[in-house]
């Protein structure tokens, strides 16, 4: 039996659908995560949310059609929240988060230290799960990594290339920030390595620092995003690539994780910037 990539439940599971709001419903993470919980059977769409909590327009909503405005939700309505939308908002959420009790998934990246203090914040009275990639391949390619920096000898040198749709708003993306944080905290520092970042070189750079990860951000107007970690040693090198061919994988290990929180009490899981997922 294979185990589940988030880990073990630590409450009794919901016995019936679990009933989710999507913040950012009208994104292009939004419109695929409320078609998947459509298709579920054990997921009801209940709220689908767009701007500032605000709603889309009541008078353009079709009858039967999940309501749009997550401050009018009562606790006892939601059992799930699952965002994709900007740094800027997530301050917002947050709050509504906090005042419903209820398991967040939150998928949105760049977030600054207001996004991720308010995450912590709601992570105290919720279960609440913030990572920069959902995809189930990222996890088992972090999992390779980590591996791979525990089993190559000193010398070898990681580089970062990824490759995303030019309207990702952030860059190196917070897959590159995570998974250099993982080779860095998994590697020795005791031989005047330095463990530093570099984002893109350029000019009179020098020779190249040992123990330093370069990370490279390829931006083209299609494509859902590619990994490719480049791993060099003397005389071999070594690379593994993780390419996300639609967004449908990360909608997919996101609802996975969804269904996983709702039997989490609270705590916030990060997966930002360290190899190891923090609770606090
Ligand atoms: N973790 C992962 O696996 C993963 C995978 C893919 C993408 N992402 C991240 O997810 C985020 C969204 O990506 P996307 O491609 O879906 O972007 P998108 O197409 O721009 O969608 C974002 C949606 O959020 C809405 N929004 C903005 N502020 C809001 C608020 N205060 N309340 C409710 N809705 C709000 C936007 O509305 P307006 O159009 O009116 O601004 C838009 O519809 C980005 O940060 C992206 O990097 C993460």
């Amino acid at each position: 039996m294979t185990r589940p990539p988030f880990g073990k439940s630590e409450r009794a599971p919901i016995e019936r659908p679990i009933r989710v709001a999507v913040v950012g419903a009208a994104g292009r993470m939004g419109q695929l995560l409320s078609a998947a919980i459509e298709e579920a059977h054990d997921l009801e769409l209940a709220f689908a949310v767009e701007r500032n909590l605000a709603p889309l327009g009541e008078e353009a909503r079709a009858e039967g059609e999940p309501p749009t405005r997550l401050e009018h939700a009562a606790p006892e309505e939601l059992d799930a929240v699952i965002e994709f939308t900007t740094a800027r908002a997530v301050p917002a959420i947050a709050r509504e988060v906090e005042r419903l009790g209820v398991a967040w998934v939150s998928g949105t990246t760049g977030l600054d230290e207001e996004g991720k203090a308010a995450l912590a914040a709601a992570g105290r009275v919720a279960p609440v799960l913030s990572s920069p990639n959902f995809s189930l391949g990222i996890a088992v390619l972090r999992r390779l990594l980590e591996r791979a920096a525990r089993l190559l000898p000193e010398g070898w040198e990681l580089e970062i290339v990824e490759s995303h749709h030019g309207a990702k708003v952030d860059a190196p993306s917070g897959t590159a920030l995570v998974l250099a944080d993982q080779w860095v905290q998994r590697r020795p520092l005791d031989s005047g390595r330095s463990g530093s970042q570099v984002h893109g070189r350029s000019g009179r750079v020098g020779p190249r620092p040992a123990g330093e990860v370069g990370i490279h951000a390829v931006r083209l107007p299609e494509g859902a995003g590619e990994h490719r970690l480049l791993l060099g040693g003397r005389g071999e090198s070594l690379e593994l690539i993780h390419r996300a061919h639609d967004r449908s994988a990360f909608a997919h290990g996101a609802l996975e994780a969804l269904r996983w929180l709702t039997a989490q009490p609270p705590r916030l899981s990060i997966r930002w910037t360290t190899g190891r997922s923090k609770s606090g």
